[in-house]
């Protein structure tokens, strides 16, 4: 099985240190303007494989990418303090679109997970530059948007988070949001097991203040890049995790960036073999459309912009 990362900043050594937890990779190319970078991060990288499974892992160019199996696109200007992820779209539209040339020439049957930021816009150029099927390009959406969530959701509530069933959908950006009236833990509804929680509070309707959690979901990444300048473990752990799920075909469902209409956009997908295998039919409230129809809208005009 090859991985072929491009961009062998923080990111996309992130994503190759947590692949190799997995065991199922035989070959990693990491691909970088910078060579030397890449050179001393696939050695660094090579080494730790010992501890997992070996894997061959080199530093290469475009023309190495041939045959992989999966691509990831981590490329690119990363957001700086203060700045949202749409302010990048200019500066890495421009590597996208060469990125996409070299995937297009030499790796047509992979799948494509692009991490860039403003990750559901560049999913949806390189998409358009590839010409791929959409079922095989994704972005990683709002997959660790997700994770957050659960995250923060299982903190609260003392449940693993494995065991709550609630996304966050939409732009990986300002706008997006919970659909709480899909939330589900142990098959009772998120507001119903909160309203009903030990841990409420006298007086209130229940112990969680959904709009908070989601809040802090929004702004964790301007939090983490305020204090240690990018966000890098959990993205790479979230991505080496959608490709050991694609690659064993467990059809799991996911938030990544996914074709809906006119706009790739985080949403639930079942992830297997042949990438996105279907998009689920969630039932959104009529308020939780209006602000998915908002999202898209915002997707949108970006993608807009940029074809001016
Ligand atoms: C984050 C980056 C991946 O949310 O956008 O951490």
């Amino acid at each position: 099985m090859k991985v072929s990362i491009y961009g062998a900043g923080r990111v996309g050594v992130s994503v190759a240190f947590s692949l190799l937890h997995y065991s199922i990779v035989d070959k990693i190319v990491m691909v970088d303007i910078d060579k030397n970078r890449s050179i001393g991060e696939a050695m660094d990288l090579l080494h730790a494989s010992g501890v997992f499974k070996y894997c061959n892992i080199y530093a290469g160019d475009p023309s190495d990418i041939i045959d992989s199996d999966f691509v990831v696109i981590t490329a690119g200007r990363a957001q700086r303090p203060g700045e949202t992820r749409l302010d990048l779209l200019i500066d890495n539209v421009k590597i996208i679109k060469s990125i996409s040339e070299d995937i297009k020439k030499y790796a047509k049957d992979s799948i494509v997970i692009n991490i860039t930021n403003p990750v559901d816009v560049l999913t949806y150029l390189i998409w358009e530059f590839t010409e791929f099927d959409p079922r095989k390009i994704i972005g990683t959406g709002t997959t660790l948007d997700t994770l957050r969530l659960r995250t923060l959701l299982a903190q609260q509530c003392g449940v693993s988070s494995a065991s709550i069933h609630a996304y966050i959908i939409g732009e990986h950006g300002d706008s997006e949001f919970m659909p709480l009236s899909s939330a589900t833990i142990g098959g009772v509804l998120l507001r119903d097991y909160c309203a009903d929680c030990d841990m409420k509070a006298e007086g209130s309707s229940t112990c969680l203040d959904f709009e908070k959690i989601v809040e802090e979901v929004r702004t964790a990444a301007y939090k983490i890049i305020e204090k240690k300048g990018a966000t890098n473990l959990a993205i790479g752990a979230i991505t080496a995790k959608l490709i050991d799920s694609i690659w064993k075909n467990e059809k799991r469902v996911w938030t990544p960036s996914v074709l809906i209409d006119d706009v790739y956009i985080g949403f639930p997908a079942v992830l297997g073999r042949n990438g996105v295998e279907k998009i689920v039919k969630l039932k959104l409230a009529d308020e939780e459309q209006e602000l998915l129809e908002h999202s898209k809208s915002v997707i949108r005009k970006a993608i807009e912009e940029i074809k001016k």
